[in-house]
């Protein structure tokens, strides 16, 4: 039986996301996208409801900020992802002009770290991606002091972009719609 759930954003998951942003083992090599998700800035739970909203209206569901919940309904973490405009670029990786590219991470709660959880979570959120959306592909940025993401991202089938060893001290991963279409049948 699968232990983690995942669903889109609603208004009253945003206490918790507020408060794993707050959480500085959880930031450590990350940051929340402000730029990509637009309202992470905002302490006001409705302020950043309405902000999303109007966002997802505009880009659509490849823009979707997912809530990660154990069986028993508590919540663990978060997975979001962005649509990249055209020319897009990540030191030497450039978006594929003309794709649908969507950029994202997860992040769980230090108490729900090194159980699996992880690795189970981003499988389900890149199955709902690549069934709810018209992605090509899927980028994360994992940071090279962070081996569990990258290997939580190479568990869902990511595979490092050669063209960069990183940037800003963040490396490329990369899951097109053709490899993960092998990696179900495979
Ligand atoms: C990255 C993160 C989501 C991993 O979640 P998790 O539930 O702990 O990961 P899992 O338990 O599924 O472990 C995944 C793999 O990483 C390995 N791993 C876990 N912690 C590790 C660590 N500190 N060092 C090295 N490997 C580690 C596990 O052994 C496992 O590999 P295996 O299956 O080959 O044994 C979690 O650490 C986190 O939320 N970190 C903070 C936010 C963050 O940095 N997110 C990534 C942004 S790009």
């Amino acid at each position: 039986m699968a232990r983690i759930k995942i669903s889109e954003l609603s208004e009253d998951d945003l206490p918790f996301l507020f408060d794993l942003w707050h959480t500085p083992e959880v930031m450590k090599y990350a940051d929340e996208f402000p730029k990509l998700r637009g309202w992470s800035k905002t302490e006001k739970p409705e302020v950043a409801w309405n902000h999303y909203q109007t966002r997802r209206a505009d880009l659509g569901k490849g823009y979707v900020q997912f809530i990660l919940r154990t069986a028993d309904d508590t919540r663990i973490g978060e997975s979001f992802f962005a649509p990249l405009e055209e020319g897009y670029t990540f030191g030497k990786w450039r978006k594929p002009d003309g794709l649908v590219c969507l950029l994202g991470d997860i992040k769980l709660m230090p108490s729900f770290w090194r159980q699996g959880l992880g690795s189970e979570g981003m499988r389900l959120v890149v199955d709902w991606l690549f069934d709810h959306t018209p992605a090509s592909l899927l980028i994360v940025p994992p940071h090279r002091k962070n081996p569990a993401a990258e290997r939580v991202y190479e568990k869902a089938g990511f595979v490092l972009f050669p063209g960069m060893k990183s940037w800003y001290g963040h490396k490329v991963m990369e899951l097109d719609r053709e490899r993960y279409g092998a990696r179900l049948s495979g």
